[in-house]
């Protein structure tokens, strides 16, 4: 570790920030867009650290669903500045903020990730698949899907997770170009990303219910989709594999500290790493 490099002072970040976020992402070939970065630096603390010239080369959001709990995202290094302990930085300061307010932290690690996040005290909980399907602009009129409501999806989300996130929930599903859809047996939310559009989450009776309802999706809109696959369940995922879905990588979710939080089933696919 060179010491100048430690010397960077660590910055809080606000909404004007959004675009140079956005560049991190892009960077890194995530999918967050605009409008998600804005979210972290309304609603959450944004920790970066810019270079020389000012570039934001940096980024570590803390962002507080209850009094209780927080998820931990968008920790992101620019490639030159890599292994030089920015990242366990930024980590250290979100969880700093985290302790200092009381809150369990959650994340979902990306392998390098969680390389940085188990010696500073994170333990793995669930694994998660990311997988992606590429489609031309050919795909076929899906069946109607019925809108979902939006206080039955907070109310299994709640259920899932253990707590309360209903801000992020609304706000996601407020999006312009957000779609809450159901079946008698699933909902999910679809909404758009830099490359793809997120399923997620979804909420099902079962697997089969799961797939049919992201099988509607992605026959009525054009163009790549993502989904975050709870690994465990194992007839889900296989059953996306088999609809054209290629795994991209996986994400392992973890949490540093003690939590009261009790999760109730997994849903079969979640919001995004970025949310949980
Ligand atoms: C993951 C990432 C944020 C790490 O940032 P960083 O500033 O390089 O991390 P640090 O320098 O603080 O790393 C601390 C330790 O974590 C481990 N580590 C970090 N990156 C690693 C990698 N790619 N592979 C294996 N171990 C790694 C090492 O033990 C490292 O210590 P060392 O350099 O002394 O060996 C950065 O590689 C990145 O932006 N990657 C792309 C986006 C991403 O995956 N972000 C994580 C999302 S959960």
């Amino acid at each position: 570790m060179v010491a100048i490099e430690k010397e960077l002072p660590l910055l809080q970040l606000d909404v004007r920030d959004a675009a140079a976020g956005l560049e991190l992402s892009r960077g890194a070939k995530w999918n967050q867009n605009e409008a998600d970065w804005r979210f972290f630096l309304a609603k959450g603390t944004v920790y970066g650290m810019r270079d020389s010239a000012s570039e934001l080369i940096a980024t570590a959001a803390l962002l507080p669903y209850t009094k209780r709990e927080a998820w931990i995202s968008m920790v992101l290094v620019t490639e030159s500045w890599r292994r030089r302990g920015l990242a366990t930085r930024l980590v250290d300061a979100c969880l700093d903020s985290a302790m200092r307010l009381g809150l369990t932290t959650w994340l979902d690690a990306t392998p390098a990730g969680a390389a940085v996040y188990g010696p500073l005290g994170f333990a793995p909980t669930i694994q998660l698949r990311r997988l992606r399907l590429e489609r031309g602009t050919s795909a076929g009129p899906g069946n109607e899907l019925a809108p979902g409501k939006l206080g039955d999806f907070i109310t299994c989300d709640i259920d899932a997770m253990g707590f309360d996130r209903r801000d992020l929930i609304s706000e996601l599903c407020g999006r312009p170009g957000s779609r809450l859809l159901s079946t008698n047996e699933a909902t999910a939310l679809v909404r758009d990303g830099r490359t793809a559009r997120q399923i997620g989450p979804v909420f099902a009776a079962s697997p089969e219910s799961a797939l049919a309802l992201v099988a509607e999706i992605v026959a009525g809109e054009p163009g790549a989709h993502l989904i975050d696959a709870v690994a465990d369940h194992a007839t889900f995922l296989d059953g996306l594999m088999r609809a054209g879905w290629t795994i991209e990588r996986p994400f392992q979710r973890m949490r540093f500290g003690r939590t009261a939080v009790q999760p109730g089933e997994p849903p079969f696919a979640v919001a995004g790493p970025e949310f949980g």
